[in-house]
């Protein structure tokens, strides 16, 4: 049985001071929901904040981004250990920093790897453009960023990793996919390429979350799904009632 897992993205929304008032008016019912390991991940300078917040809870925090590298000269860049010295979790690979950020598999690859290698749980992301989903490309696209971005893992390793299937066009459009093809494509494009790379245990093990536009109104219907285990949550997790609805639906 895998355990229900939903972070909040908040991108780059709240600042710490905002931030404080978000988890101030949200860890109280979060903190009683046992069913469901949730993370939230603010921006870097409200991490401190919010890492305080919630000590002693049952809510873990995590960072939207790492380098893979120990130090150094890397303006602008957090270190794992920077990183694991906050927080329990990081987003790796969204597929904004992706397009914005020209992030590509081989620097998921290393930062997958450099957080593991720290004790973080790595929220990796994967997801087809809209045009690549129209061109009948989405199996072909997911399985090649999955099989790209956990190269070279043991099977202990992924295991530990948390996949976020994210369709990019229904990533802040209010178009979600439903829950039915979430499900399939989670299944053959994540379940099925993990199974080949690191035998059925690890792959029954990963959790994977399904990301984009998942509100407190839609998220049963991902979370009835049996390839589902979670959600990776964006604009629902700007506000304290459609958050906590979300981890609600999970628990
Ligand atoms: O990482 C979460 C995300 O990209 C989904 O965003 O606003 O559609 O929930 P949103």
């Amino acid at each position: 049985m895998r355990k229900p897992f939903v972070a909040g993205n908040w991108k780059m929304n709240k600042t710490a001071a905002e931030a404080a008032t978000l988890v101030g008016a949200m860890l109280p019912e979060l903190d009683k929901i046992d069913a469901v390991e949730i993370v939230l991940c603010p921006p870097a300078t409200a991490v401190p904040a919010v890492s305080g917040l919630v000590k002693g809870s049952k809510v873990g925090v995590g960072t939207q981004n790492l380098h893979w590298e120990e130090s150094g000269a890397f303006t602008g860049e957090l270190s794992p250990a920077m990183v694991a010295e906050f927080c329990g979790y990081v987003i790796i690979g969204h597929s904004e920093r992706r397009a914005y950020f020209a992030e590509t598999d081989e620097t998921v690859n290393k930062k997958v790897k450099a957080a593991l290698a720290h004790g973080l749980t790595p929220i990796m992301c994967v997801g087809e453009t809209l045009e690549e989903n129209e061109a009948g490309r989405t199996n072909e696209v997911v399985v090649g960023q999955v099989k790209a971005d956990m190269a070279g893992l043991s099977a202990e390793e992924a295991a530990k990793v948390v996949v976020a299937y994210e369709p990019i066009w229904a990533i802040g459009t209010g178009k979600a996919a439903s829950g039915d093809l979430a499900n399939k494509v989670i299944f053959e494009t994540i379940r099925v390429p993990l199974k080949e790379m690191f035998g059925s245990a690890a792959a029954e093990a990963v959790r994977v979350l399904y990301g984009g536009s998942v509100k407190g109104s839609n998220a049963a219907e991902f979370f009835g799904q049996a390839e589902i285990d979670g959600a990776l949550v964006g604009g629902a997790s700007l506000k304290a009632e459609d958050f906590l609805a979300i981890v609600k639906a999970a628990a």
